[in-house]
């Protein structure tokens, strides 16, 4: 029986991908729905995004909705100097034609939770995490519903990408982060420690023009875009494929490893602000509330990923 998730984005690239990889796994992943987060870039942009992203993989048929189009305490910081002005910069696509849902997407994922079976839904976010811990404040009774929360977010040995300690998505909104660290439901982390060995290299880039097919050729341009950044920054071999990582570990988690540990988030420091303070030592008598993981297995999550792209 596939998995039903719900994937809570701000694509982004990264989260583009994500959602292809999503839609081409069928077997394991049944995808009740996208709710568009503001984050990468602001929420008109990301839901825009996410229904231009079905369209690439021919599914217009899947349910779009906007959710939050601020952080819960700060005002909102983007990342276009990473994903462009669009958020999605790179191959010319289309305007969707696809409707967004009327439906809030807070209230989109409440409404799932309370009438899908007890356990049966894992969310999945990408971005900041404001729709969830929206979700989770107006609507208590969902915590105990949710299978697992499948996360991007947060670091510990890479410390931070927006800030010297603070990883994007957690930074944006680190109250919703200590909401849904503190909610008590089942949480995996992909942190930066994973994702920055995530590289696409241009062997890997070239294996997703190699498929000879429209999405294959969409995902190797955004790749290619936001490869510029991160290069200039890291100097490393390639860009970060942060986002399909979630996904990814939902199809195969045998290529991930890390430990069950205490992650705490700071709120309070404006020097650490979104840190994600992870007792990966085990040094404290905090309880676990996350797996946090710490090693992929490169080649192995590269080769899921052409090989499914290339099913679109
Ligand atoms: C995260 O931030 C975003 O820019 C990416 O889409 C990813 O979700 C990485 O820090
Ligand atoms: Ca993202």
């Amino acid at each position: 029986m596939p998995r039903k998730i719900i994937i809570d984005t701000d694509p982004g690239q990264d989260d583009a991908v994500a959602i292809l990889l999503a839609l081409a796994s069928p077997e394991e992943i049944e995808l009740l729905g996208i709710t568009a987060v503001a984050g990468n870039v602001p929420l008109d942009l990301t839901a825009k995004n996410a229904r231009k992203v079905c369209e690439v993989a021919g599914r217009a048929d899947v349910k779009v909705f906007a959710g939050c189009d601020r952080p819960l305490a700060h005002t909102l910081v983007t990342a276009e100097h990473v994903h462009g002005k669009t958020g999605l910069d790179g191959p010319d696509l289309p305007e969707p034609a696809m409707p967004l849902q009327d439906q809030h997407g807070v209230d989109f994922i409440i409404d799932t939770l309370r009438a899908e079976p007890f356990g049966t839904v894992t969310l999945c976010p990408l971005g900041p995490l404001t729709n969830i811990a929206t979700a989770l404040q107006k609507a208590p009774d969902i915590a105990e519903k949710v299978q697992e929360i499948v996360l991007m977010g947060g670091a510990y040995f890479e410390v931070g990408n927006i800030t010297p300690a603070a990883e994007f998505n957690i930074y944006v909104d680190p109250e919703a982060a200590e909401i849904v660290f503190k909610s008590g439901i089942p949480i995996v982390v992909m942190p930066l420690d994973v994702t920055h060995k995530a590289l696409v290299t241009a062997a890997r880039n070239d294996a997703f023009r190699a498929l000879g097919t429209d999405p294959g050729r969409v995902v190797a341009e955004w790749t290619d875009f936001f490869e510029r950044f991160d290069k200039e920054k890291y100097g490393s071999a390639g860009a970060p494929l942060h986002d399909p990582t979630v996904i990814a570990y939902l199809i195969r988690p045998e290529l991930f490893t890390g430990r069950h540990v205490n992650v705490e988030i700071e709120t309070q420091s404006d020097l650490t602000r979104g840190m994600t303070v992870a007792d990966w030592w085990r040094v404290t008598d905090r309880a676990p509330n996350a797996m946090f993981m710490g090693d992929l297995d490169a080649d192995g999550f590269f080769a899921l990923l052409t090989e499914r792209i290339g099913r679109l």
